[in-house]
């Protein structure tokens, strides 16, 4: 019997009794869900076309900061869902040698905005605060890909946006899943007249192997890949946006894009079970409730009590739930919030005594103090890149909701986000069926809203170990918890780690979603027994990962087959 090299790779941390499992493994390109691998570098990303893209980056000699700029490029033209430069997001980037480095690029809030502007008449608008332009934030996608770029990019700038340029301009056939997806927000789209024109064949939804051409798009990126940033946040795009801005109610300037500025900064780290976690700082969630989960669970031999158990996935369900209600009470933007206690809540004293908290026979029960949680869009996207080197990056980046705001920009062809939605609703106006009103996330002018995006690297001894990360709103985090858990517990390949069931619980609802087909019968009978309340959704999360196999110095990725998903590599 061949010895398991993932496992051997993987468990090494976890004890003496997991070696010596090791030894009985079955190999894992024989009998299990196999992933692909490749020797020099590696992409994955939600989209065909785009991988492809990063792939020829690559092999073109390009770094991996090079490639996932590339790619998030073309997914602004080919994944319009999630893709974007009117949007926002985070790259987290650890050189092969060196400091690991993130880069912030969440949109901002308006200067005119306020942390009543989603009230009409005393009431709470749900509309204004989700579809309309004041739920545009300012877009940060182009600065932050060119600070990620300027800092440790190699090829040309205009190398990389060129085939972002040419998808927009010369068009590609529409795939099944884009098809679908366009023929079902098109009904959304109908009072924005540019949207309709750009995502349909003249009012009709795109038919599988049609061609989509995105000319105003093609014109605003040929703006970036000569101008730098200063093609969207000044000049002619700047123009355009903020005109469509003021002519319906909006309240973005010109000045508010010529005043955006990505942030890099020190990314949030943890340790488990001897791995280095590397993650995103607040503004996203992501990295803190992740380290603060993943230390929590550090306590417990999950390898024994066996994935997919129920005494396995109560552990989990309890960390999630913490670490969720934290979150809530706790976390903003750090510019506007600078006493969040982000050292306490990572810490392995803290998650100490969380776990004094935990029955392992019994649920906790969530209590609202007085707030409760809104369901939040699936709809971002992720990409994970690794080079010859090693380089690795980890990104993620979003609209928000799928297609965002659905407001393309007239003459411009890019879509705005509708990220203002992020932020909480209101002052003091926190309901059961879902409103938050505590301070750390209120609009105010410039702010950056709350996150849980989680783009995460996981290291070890010095070498790269795992690249990571996953669209789903607040389910990102628990998903990128699962899959470090499958890999670093149970010794999964990448592929396995990625296809294995999931599950999320957000402290409020105080209720556990988990995919359908996730867990047995006895299982759910379990959990039911210990006062989980259990809630059956379809899929959750669309993970990219990369895994280097340090053993014989192979990337291997996965493929998460809940979405379109797409990894190449040479
Ligand atoms: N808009 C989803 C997130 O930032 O978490």
């Amino acid at each position: 019997m061949t010895i398991r090299k993932q496992r051997a790779f993987t468990c090494g941390i976890v004890g003496a009794a997991a070696v010596a499992w090791v030894a009985l493994a079955p190999t894992p390109l024989v009998g299990s869900t196999r992933p692909i691998r490749a020797r020099q570098a590696m992409v994955v990303s939600q989209d065909p076309l785009a991988s492809r893209v990063g792939d020829q980056v690559l092999r073109d000699g390009g770094n991996a900061v090079d490639a996932a700029v590339a790619t998030a490029f073309a997914l602004a033209v080919t994944y319009p869902t999630a893709g974007n430069i009117g949007g926002g997001g985070f790259l987290v980037y650890r050189p092969a040698v060196g400091d690991a480095v993130a880069y912030d690029f969440r949109e901002t809030a308006p200067a005119a905005a306020t942390s009543t502007m989603f009230m009409r008449g005393g009431e709470y608008d749900r509309r204004v605060h989700h579809n309309s332009h004041l739920a545009v934030g300012v877009p940060g996608t182009v600065a932050g890909l060119h600070q990620a770029w300027s800092e440790h990019g190699s090829l040309s700038w205009e190398r990389l946006v060129e085939p972002a340029m040419t998808l927009a301009r010369e068009g590609f056939v529409v795939r099944d899943s884009l098809a679908r997806s366009l023929a079902a927000v098109l009904p959304r789209m109908v009072d924005y007249p540019a949207s309709v024109a750009q995502f349909s064949n003249q009012g009709q939804p795109y038919r599988v192997g049609e061609t989509l051409r995105q000319p105003d798009l093609a014109r605003t990126l040929s703006r970036v890949a000569l101008q730098g940033p200063a093609g969207v946040y000044t000049g002619e795009t700047a123009e355009l946006l903020a005109a469509e801005m003021a002519a319906n109610g909006g309240i973005m300037t010109q000045a508010d894009l010529a005043g955006y500025r990505a942030v890099r900064r020190a990314p949030m780290t943890g340790t488990y079970r001897g791995y280095d976690i590397i993650s995103m700082p607040p503004v996203s969630s992501g990295g803190l409730a992740l380290i603060q989960m993943l230390n929590v669970l550090e306590g417990y031999d999950l390898a024994a009590s066996g994935s997919g158990s129920a005494a396995t996935i109560h552990l989990i369900i309890e960390a999630m739930r913490r670490a969720f209600a934290d979150r809530a009470q706790n976390l903003g933007d750090p510019a506007f919030n600078t006493s969040m206690p982000i050292d306490q809540l990572i810490s392995k004293d803290y998650a100490a005594e969380l776990r004094l908290t935990i029955d392992s026979d019994r649920a906790s029960v969530s209590s609202p103090d007085s707030f409760s949680w809104p369901v939040e869009s699936e709809e971002t996207t992720h990409l994970s890149v690794v080079d010859g080197a090693r380089n690795a990056v980890s990104l993620t980046y979003t609209l928000e909701q799928g297609y965002g705001s659905k407001i393309t920009v007239p003459g411009a062809g890019f879509l705005l986000n509708n990220e203002m939605g992020d932020f909480n609703a209101a002052p003091g106006l926190t309901t059961q069926t879902g409103l938050i009103g505590t301070g750390p996330n209120l609009a105010e002018p410039g702010k950056r809203m709350l996150s849980s995006m989680t783009p995460t690297i996981v290291a070890r001894e010095g070498q790269l170990v795992m690249v990571t990360g996953s669209p789903g709103g607040r389910t990102i985090i628990n998903t990128v918890l699962m899959t470090i858990l499958n890999v670093v517990d149970f010794g999964m390949n990448i592929q396995e780690a990625v296809d294995a069931p999931r599950l999320h619980h957000q402290w409020l609802p105080d209720e556990t979603r988990y995919e359908r087909w996730g867990l047995s019968p006895d299982t759910l009978a379990l959990l039911g027994r210990r006062g989980h309340r259990m809630a059956e959704i379809g899929v959750q999360g669309a993970v990219s990962a990369i895994l280097y196999n340090a053993e014989d110095d192979m990337l291997e990725a996965a493929e998460d087959r809940r979405r379109t998903s797409s990894a190449i590599g040479f």
